[in-house]
């Protein structure tokens, strides 16, 4: 929701006027009349407090709306050459310096493709163990590059991943990998596809399909091409001029810098200095660096940064949201944290516990 008066809020979550009128004397709001319009941080934390779930509509506050780079989650099986693909195509060699040569965690690139367009995208690990990290890549992108190997086929996270884009409803484009190995059978990894569902453009559906060697370089183009005609049809666009809305796409902890958060612009701008609320934490951005490192003082749509500045670490898949001010940010961030707190509580009372952070 947007911000709204008192009377709506209490209509919106069935509450009396003078309940919420106590919450907002608690938090140190002034209460004036039942019309006064409550900011929508307010208006959250209030709804929180009262156990009513919230989920802020953006409006778009901005004007200047622009196309922008689609962003691109590459999915598949384990080994199935995921990362290996996108060395390809920005010609480096991520997949060779890896632990055990498997993917542990999710990296995030701009590619400069040929024709001048670019493309964001996220790399996700195939292991069997990371199925949330593949559930959260297909939540946040625009397209799914789903990798099969043509000597192995459709495997269990084949399907997973087909799964995931289907219940996030992002479209599929199929990348046939390993094409040069003498046991590459694109055909079979085709017919394999259409039997689960999938509905291939050679067989008069609309995904398309593109035969690719990650190791010897070749169909990259056509890839490229295929990628970049299913983000035209989705006509990409995002308003560049308001605050921003990111979303987390992975946290870590530094030594020397604190949290660290990798991060997607969805809409608006993120500038350097800002309080933020990212999940149930907050702080302010100190720093925001792109992908190679550089610092920057501000974030457009699409563009995958890494921000410095948050007290506590926030989750995957967590939303950024910009306040105006740290009182709120504090504010904000201890009533989320006291709402997920209760709802945790209450799972484990139904006995269903379940805890994602059990997640390797
Ligand atoms: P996870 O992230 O662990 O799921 O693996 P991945 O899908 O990223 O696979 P990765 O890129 O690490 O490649 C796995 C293995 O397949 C490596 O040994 C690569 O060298 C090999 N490989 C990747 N692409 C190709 C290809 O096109 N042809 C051949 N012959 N081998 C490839
Ligand atoms: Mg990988």
């Amino acid at each position: 929701f947007e911000g709204m008066t008192i009377d709506e809020l209490a209509k919106r979550t069935g509450q009396s006027i003078s309940t919420l009128q106590t919450i907002l004397t608690n938090v140190g709001e002034k209460v004036g009349s039942e019309f006064d319009t409550l900011s929508i941080d307010i208006a959250e934390l209030v709804a929180m407090e009262v156990g009513v779930n919230v989920r802020r509509l953006h409006s778009n506050e901005g004007t200047e709306i622009l196309p922008r780079p689609p962003v691109v989650t590459v999915m598949g099986h384990v080994d199935h050459g995921k990362t290996s693909l996108l060395d390809a195509l920005r010609q480096t060699s991520v997949a060779a310096k890896e632990a055990g040569g498997i993917t542990q965690h999710v990296g995030a690139f701009v590619v400069g493709m040929t024709s001048g367009a670019s493309i964001t995208f996220l790399d996700t690990p195939g292991h069997a163990a990371f199925s949330a990290m593949r559930a959260r890549g297909a939540a946040v992108t625009d397209i799914v590059v789903l990798v099969v190997a043509a000597d192995d086929g459709v495997m269990p996270q084949t399907l997973e991943a087909m799964a995931h884009a289907k219940a996030a409803k992002v479209p599929i484009v199929v990348a046939i990998n390993k094409c040069d190995k003498p046991a590459a059978n694109a055909e079979k990894v085709r017919l394999q596809l259409a039997s689960e569902g999938l509905l291939l453009e050679d067989m008069g559906g609309d995904v398309q399909v593109v035969e690719v060697s990650a190791m010897k370089k070749t169909g990259l183009d056509n890839l490229e091409e295929a990628l970049l005609l299913q983000a035209e049809m989705m006509d990409l666009k995002a308003c560049i001029d308001g605050p921003a809305q990111a979303y987390v796409v992975e946290a870590r902890l530094d030594r020397g810098k604190g949290p660290l958060v990798t991060a997607i612009v969805k809409a608006g701008t993120l500038i350097c200095g800002k309080y933020v609320v990212v999940g149930s934490e907050w702080g302010r951005i100190r720093a925001i660096r792109d992908m190679a490192g550089k610092s920057t003082e501000r974030a457009t749509p699409a563009m995958p940064v890494e921000i410095e500045g948050l007290k506590g670490l926030p989750r995957a898949g967590d939303d950024i949201i910009v306040v105006e001010s740290e009182e709120r940010a504090r504010m904000l961030s201890a009533g989320r944290k006291r709402k997920f707190e209760k709802d945790r509580l209450m799972k484990i009372m139904d006995g269903r516990v379940e805890d994602p952070e059990t997640e390797p």
